[in-house]
């Protein structure tokens, strides 16, 4: 039945994600059309809808309505999409439920404008909430015991505080922390996670002893050498200065740099009081940890190779003991950086719809890599992939073999030369073995494949073959260990 009068719909708040989707579902069940809705996320004057009704009440429609199939794709974009400042996102969200729903070929249609533009929100999301985790800064205060408690004041973009904060209650696990933004704030008190409404700057702690030691810190560090000013700008947009101490030593650093960096020239050169003496890399030296989950928790503070420091989590593997297939790519990638999960970007949107192709359920495997923190140069705001380099790949080799014995996988299958090399313990020109079944000294059967990434970058008109290529390994991989 199509509804003819606009639909007023109140959520419960400007991130009421399930609120938006019973009620997505319901009025799309309804066959109530984009046009006619009218999304709100706090009350206006009472006048300004008259006494007009929330058309589909959360009860209304867990009970009439049966579940629409909704991709999973979708969901995922939607919960980021729904933090985003945008008043119009509600609205774009259903739009692109009903097209779903109605144009099937849409999810594959790379130049949709409405999937386009509810993707950038979702980058930009993302975006924010990575930009938060690098520039909050913690001032000490003496809580109401008199103990230390810590204050942070950040302005997002976006409304993204509650979704981010378990990633600080994470990382500043010992501390009792706040961190106030004009939205919301996030209090961390070391056993519960607990928000309330925005705070104003002014009820931010002034600079602390802390930050006077960071400041120095930071003026010792700096080296005008390499100071790159836009790229600088880039990295740290001038709309996060005004919350950063360090921001205001950036003019005079950068004014005084090139009389530092003539003086560091004409200096004798340094000898080097310590040589750096390689990691050792040995599978079986690694300790043992005897479940999935203590190696996991083990696995955050890997200090194995330099790749942690920029990176912002390891991302552990993910799926079944026991399995038929235990699929290994390379390392994690942007996305996979920030979600905490295995291939969950475009490279694994690409192995979804290889595994569909070849009938295998993602749920059904596990799905891992070679090396678990994201390797990447920045460029401008991109972080770009870099190929981690033999020597980080053996320093995460005992994460991935402690892995192999806990999940016990029928059979493993090498995404890329990088997952290949690791699980064959030596180098393989992944075109010349593709497809093939070889064996490792433990006497587990490994087929090497292409990485999906590698498709994504080759020349369109060869990207179908490849594709199937990719999915008739996976099919053979799949139909041999079913
Ligand atoms: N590429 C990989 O190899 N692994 C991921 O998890 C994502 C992209």
């Amino acid at each position: 039945m199509l509804l003819s009068a606009s639909v007023h719909v109140q959520l419960a708040g400007e991130t009421d994600f399930a609120g938006f989707r019973a009620r997505a579902r319901a009025l799309l069940a309804r066959g109530v059309p984009p046009d006619a809705v009218n999304w709100r996320t706090h009350t206006g004057p009472a006048d300004l809808f008259g006494n007009a009704e929330d058309a589909c009440t959360p009860h209304m429609a867990m009970e009439a309505v049966p579940a629409a199939a909704v991709p999973v794709f979708f969901v995922a974009l939607c919960e980021e999409v729904v933090l985003h400042s945008d008043p119009q996102r509600f609205a774009l969200l259903y739009r692109l439920l009903w097209r779903l729903a109605h144009e099937p070929r849409l999810r594959d249609d790379p130049l949709d404008a409405d999937l386009l533009l509810a993707r950038r929100m979702a980058h930009a999301v993302s975006h924010d909430m990575h930009k938060m985790r690098a520039f909050v800064r913690f001032r000490e205060v003496p809580d109401e015991q008199g103990a230390v408690a810590h204050v942070a004041w950040f302005e997002p973009m976006h409304h993204i505080v509650e979704a981010n904060a378990p990633w600080f209650m994470r990382r500043f696990t010992q501390m009792h922390w706040a961190i106030l933004t004009p939205d919301r704030c996030a209090f961390w008190d070391g056993a519960a996670l607990r928000f309330g409404a925005g705070a104003s700057r002014a009820e931010a702690p002034a600079a602390d002893a802390g930050e006077a030691l960071w400041l120095t810190y930071y003026r010792n560090i700096f080296n005008p050498a390499r100071l790159k000013l836009a790229s600088m700008r880039q990295h740290m947009p001038r709309k996060y200065w005004h919350n950063l101490p360090e921001a205001r030593l950036i003019t005079p650093l950068a004014a005084e740099a090139q009389a530092r960096s003539g003086s560091m020239i004409e200096q004798p050169p340094t000898q080097p009081t310590r040589r750096m003496v390689p990691l050792p890399v040995h599978a079986d030296a690694a300790p043992a940890h005897g479940t999935l989950d203590a190696l996991n928790t083990a696995l955050q503070h890997c200090r194995g190779c330099p790749l942690f420091a920029a990176a912002t989590q390891a991302v552990a593997g993910e799926g079944p003991q026991r399995p038929a297939l235990m699929l290994v790519g390379e390392q994690p990638g942007d996305q996979e950086d920030v979600h905490g999960r295995p291939f969950v970007g475009p490279a694994g949107q690409l192995l979804d719809r290889a595994l569909r192709q070849a009938g295998l359920a993602r749920e059904a495997l596990y799905l891992t890599n070679a090396v678990r923190h994201f390797k990447f140069e920045l460029r401008g705001q991109r972080r770009i992939h870099k190929t981690p380099a033999q020597r980080e790949a053996a320093a995460c080799a005992h994460w991935l073999e402690e892995e192999i014995a806990l999940v016990q996988p029928g059979a493993l299958v090498a995404l890329g030369g990088t997952a290949a090399r690791s699980l064959l313990g030596r180098p393989v020109a992944v075109t010349a073995v593709r497809g093939q079944w070889l064996a490792r000294e433990d006497g587990r059967r490994v087929l090497v494949t292409w990485h999906p990434s590698a498709l994504l970058r080759m020349p369109p008109h060869e990207q179908p073959r490849v594709f199937l290529q990719f999915a008739g390994d996976l099919a053979l991989a799949g139909g041999a260990h079913a």
